[in-house]
Order: structure tokens, then sequence, then C-alpha cells
């Protein structure tokens, strides 16, 4: 039985799922091409996903493929309760809600598992993290699939100590993800997120972006296209090479802290926007973070001040007489503050689950207990399924070139 907020928000869920599934025609195509054959009949599937509209329409999928799907969310705050409302209406087991405590949290992952799954897909690592201690570490698990950065890296550290007790497949690394999800989708919802909570303009604002891998890229990219003035913050050498060329200010976190009306952590690091930063900062400014985790603004220190929300997802906190705007108290704003990224692109993301998924149903018993990379031919039939949906065509390699590029 599910546990969820509001039961009766299933019919706004619907259309949500109807109104999603209708930009997310690939993976509508590839699921249809074997919803007769049932690959995934017999196998229960947890999932810890960003409940969105998008994700409805992967569970719906994956459900259509045969398997039992239960599902918890992939955040505290980010469930979309008229989403989870609808799975459960279709008869998938629903563990989630907006706004939940850890505690909460906790629980609803805890209730996952006690399905004991034969394969996790999971959102930045929790639910596969807790399937290696206590009870959970004697669960018979097949593999897992990974949406994100944060739960690879996680991943690699167990997998360095030895600790991974099943194949674990990086989605988030195929170039059909992260190339396109990580940077036009959190491109694009992360000034959607600015737009919904602050709502203020963003041609000739300096918009500091901390970080500068996908995820930044995107923020840069999108933000400067509205008219800001784009400064970046990088710890690794290319990547800041990469940002000045691509003729954005680089500079560094002191420098940038008195200069940025608007900071955007995307670094899957801890402490990037400290209390001392945060001294140094305009009256006015509003920070906000699209990293999985609240940790890379220090909101304990932010929040721990004179706080009032000054709207919905925006707190004002009162620094030494000036005031500094939080978007979604530092969690996952595009997320939080917005609607998480638009379906065309989570579309790309969910191809390359299904085909994982696939993937570990026919090979996972001969796979090693490590950190897999997509295979190349699935991140390639992602692409050609894309650029067929959009009516594009490309060249293909002639017997000659094919040669060509064999000799030397
Ligand atoms: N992560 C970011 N955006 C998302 C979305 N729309 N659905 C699921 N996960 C997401």
């Amino acid at each position: 039985m599910s546990k969820i907020k509001d039961y009766s928000l299933a019919d706004h869920g619907r259309s949500s799922y109807f109104w999603a599934k209708s930009h997310m025609k690939i993976l509508e195509h590839s699921i249809s091409e074997l919803a007769r054959k049932k690959p995934l009949q017999g196998y229960t599937i947890a999932s810890s996903l960003q409940l969105t509209k998008e994700t409805s329409v992967l569970l719906m999928g994956i459900k259509s493929l045969g398997a039992n799907v239960i599902a918890s969310g992939g955040n505290p705050l980010t469930t979309q309760d008229d989403v989870a409302a609808f799975l459960h209406s279709e008869g998938i087991t629903v563990y989630a809600w907006s706004d939940q405590s850890k505690t909460e949290y906790d629980w609803c992952q805890n209730m996952a598992l006690s399905h004991k799954p034969d394969i996790i897909i999971d959102d930045g690592g929790d639910l596969n993290a807790k399937a290696h201690f206590g009870r959970f570490s004697k669960l018979h698990i097949l593999g897992a699939t990974e949406e994100t950065t944060t739960g690879i890296t996680r991943y690699l550290a167990m997998q360095k100590k030895g600790k991974l007790r099943y194949p674990i497949i990086a989605v988030n690394n195929a170039r059909t993800k992260m190339m396109f999800d990580n940077r036009y989708g959190t491109g694009q919802s992360t000034v959607d997120a600015l737009l919904r909570s602050a709502g203020v303009l963003l041609a000739s604002k300096k918009v500091v972006v901390c970080g500068y891998g996908w995820l930044g890229k995107g923020v840069a990219q999108r933000c400067a296209g509205m008219g800001a003035k784009i400064l970046v913050t990088e710890v690794d050498p290319i990547k800041a090479l990469e940002a000045h060329m691509d003729g954005f200010e680089v500079l560094t976190m002191k420098k940038a802290s008195k200069l940025g009306d608007i900071f955007i952590t995307c670094t899957g690091m801890s402490d990037v926007i400290r209390k001392e930063h945060m001294l140094q900062m305009k009256n006015g400014a509003i920070l906000a973070n699209v990293g999985h985790f609240d940790v890379e603004i220090d909101t304990r220190f932010l929040l721990g001040k004179k706080t009032r929300q000054a709207r919905p997802n925006l707190d004002e906190c009162t620094l030494g007489g000036r005031k500094l705007y939080l978007v979604a108290k530092g969690r996952v704003a595009n997320l939080v503050a917005a609607e998480g990224h638009p379906p065309e692109v989570m579309a790309l993301s969910f191809s390359n689950q299904i085909r994982c998924i696939l993937h570990l149903v026919k090979n996972g018993k001969k796979m090693r207990s490590l950190v897999h990379g997509v295979r190349q031919e699935i991140d390639n039939a992602v692409a050609l399924d894309a650029l067929k949906s959009m009516g594009v065509k490309i060249d293909t390699l002639s017997k000659r070139q094919i040669q060509y590029a064999k000799s030397w």
C-alpha cells in the first residue's frame, strides 16, 4: 500500500503524465516496441528518482514492460504530489510526498527496499547506499542504474574500498545523458527556478556560476542568453581554461563574492559558498544551488540569521544590515522552485535508463560488482532515435572512409 500526500490529485497527475509523454516520443517508441514481450515480467524494480511528470513516463513505461514498480522520491522536497497520486492510481506502489523530513524520506526508502527489489534505479545514491548496510545488505540485488554524478561519486568511493556488492550502470555518464540533461536541462530549469522564485531581470546582472562541469556550462550559457554577465569559479584547471576561452570571466570565489548579483552552485562539492564569502556579498544578492545535495552553500550559517520568507521558495536573510536571498533553502533549486528538466531532455536520460535496465536483466548475473559505463551502442542508439524523432538526417561513412580510418 502506498503512502502519499493526497490521493485526490490523481487526475491532475494524469494530465501532467500525458503532457510529458507527448514530448517524450523517443522513450515511448522504445517502450512500445518491447511492450508485447514483457521483458521485465517477474522483476521488482525500486526507484529513488525525483517524482516528476517525466519520471511518471519512465515508471509507467517500466510497468508496461511487465515489472512490479515501487517508487520512492529522490529528495525530501522534490516530489510532485499529483504525480505520486497518479502513479498510485495506476497500480504503482509509491512512498513519497513533498516537504518531507529526513526521517520521513528515510522511511520511504526503507519501505521501497522492503519489497526486495531485483533492480534499483537511483538518483543520488541514497537507495543503493541503504542496500549496502544493516538488514538490507542481505537483499539479493541483480544490479542498479544511477541517474546523477553525485551517486556515481559515492559508488566509486565504495568500489575503491571493495564494498560494492552488485553492478551499477552509470547512466549519468552516457554522452546522451550528461551532454543534454545536465547541460540543457539544468540550464533551462535553473533560469526557470530563478524567475519563479525571485522573478528578477537577468539582463545585465552578474551571475556567478560555481563549477564549470556540464551543469555549470548549461547554466552559464542560458543565463548569458538572457543577457547576464557570467563569472565562473572552478578548481579544475582544464574546466577553468575552458570557461575562460568560452568568453567568461574566471576568478576566485573570494573575488567573485564581492561582485555577483546572483550566485549558482553547480559543483557536487561541499562548502563552496561559505560564511566568509557571504559576509562580502552585496546587499540583495541571490544564492541558489542546483547540485544534488544541499551542501554547497553554508545554509546553516545563512538561515541561522534573522530570516523571513520574502516569496515562495525565497528566504530573506539579514546579515549585518544587508539582505541576502536564498532560493529553496539551498536544496536543488531547479526541482524545488521549478519543475525540473523539461521532458525532451529527460526522454534521452530515461531512454538510457530503460536500455540499461534491460541490459542488466540480460547480463546482470555475469557483470562484476563495479561501476559500469553505458555501452557505446546504447548511447549511439539513443542519439539516433532522438535525431530520427526530430527529423534530422545525418551522413554515414563510406566503405572507403572506413578503410581510411583503419589504415596508418
Ligand atoms: N532531474 C532533473 N529534472 C528532472 C525531471 N524533470 N525528472 C526527473 N529527474 C529530474
